[in-house]
């Protein structure tokens, strides 16, 4: 049987996302009752880390071994991926000695031609083009603050760029209106776009964007790979920071969301992020609770998952 990725959030049907929602909800509360809930007792997940991280490698390392598992760090400058090895026989090999591979990669085709020839589930820990495993942290935060997602606002504001991307597929599968207020010249991706309809849409002036919205989400300018890019986008991004101003303009019960790492006083104003209506430090732990029920999920599917 061909084993299930999770490249994007398409990957897996709203009802599959539920569940690993519902799941990593669950998974939290053992956590923090100190319930041991070793579901993955002698499984091995590989790391492969092209770009640094904080966040990503520390929630899949800290949720494999809460799982019972455990997780193997690899990055080019240590493996044969950095001296030229192919990718695909990379996948060949290391999916023969591995029960999932977790891979933070530039290009998203690397992502795709690694899951094309590997017998075990592929985890994308962010690409050049998406972050799924962010956005299921991020719609675990809301729920928990403000419900389901389902018809509400939430507004995007700096760079088009793979948080941006994730954002927009979600808006089509969790059915919310999302705007979309970027500077011309870092549009997201056209084909998303398309494809998710009138579910999401460009709205150039920060101040129109948030009107309404119960979210309003950002990132940084220049993300990992454009650091060269940094002084040209400050000046082209300076009229799209999330300040306190811009926040007071979005619903009178809207929260703040970052994927982290952030820069105050570029994308988002310290008061603002170190404000009340931020929630990123719950949306960041998230990110090891709701990996951790995508793990199990397609590790062990559905029904083994939840009989643990
Ligand atoms: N948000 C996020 O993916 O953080 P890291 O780059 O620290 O993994
Ligand atoms: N857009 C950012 C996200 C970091 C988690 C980047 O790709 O660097």
């Amino acid at each position: 049987m061909r084993p299930r990725h999770f490249l994007t959030l398409n990957d897996l049907s709203r009802d599959e996302l539920d569940f690993v929602l519902r799941r990593a909800r669950d998974l939290k509360a053992l956590q923090q009752a100190g319930t041991p809930h070793e579901s993955l007792r002698g499984k091995v997940l590989g790391m492969v880390f092209e770009k640094s991280s904080t966040r990503t490698r520390v929630s899949f390392e800290a949720g494999m071994a809460q799982l019972g598992g455990s997780a193997i760090f690899l990055s080019p400058r240590d493996s044969q991926l950095g001296r030229g090895e192919p990718v695909e026989d990379t996948a060949r090999v290391l999916s023969r000695m591995l029960d999932a591979v977790m891979i933070r990669t530039f290009a998203h085709e690397t992502l795709e031609r690694f899951a094309a020839h590997s017998r075990v589930p592929v985890i994308n820990g962010l690409s050049d083009d998406h972050h799924p495993c962010q956005l299921l942290a991020d719609i675990q935060a809301f729920q928990e603050h403000r419900g389901d997602l389902d018809g509400r606002t939430v507004t995007w504001v700096g760079d088009g760029n793979n948080m941006c991307n994730s954002y927009i597929e979600a808006a089509g599968i969790f059915d919310f209106q999302l705007n979309i207020a970027c500077p011309e010249g870092f549009d997201p991706d056209e084909g998303l776009l398309k494809q998710a309809g009138d579910r999401a849409r460009i709205v150039r002036n920060p101040a129109e964007a948030v009107r309404g919205a119960s979210l309003v989400v950002t990132d940084v300018w220049a993300s990992m790979g454009q650091e060269d890019e940094q002084a040209h986008r400050e000046r082209a991004f300076a009229d799209y920071q999330v300040t306190e101003e811009l926040m007071a303009q979005a619903a009178d019960d809207a929260i703040f969301m970052h994927c982290l790492p952030a820069h105050r006083g570029e994308e988002v104003a310290a008061g603002v992020i170190d404000g009340e209506q931020s929630v990123v430090w719950d949306e960041a732990e998230n990110r090891l609770h709701a990996q951790k029920a995508l793990l199990e999920f397609l590790l062990l599917g559905q029904e083994q998952a939840t009989q643990r």
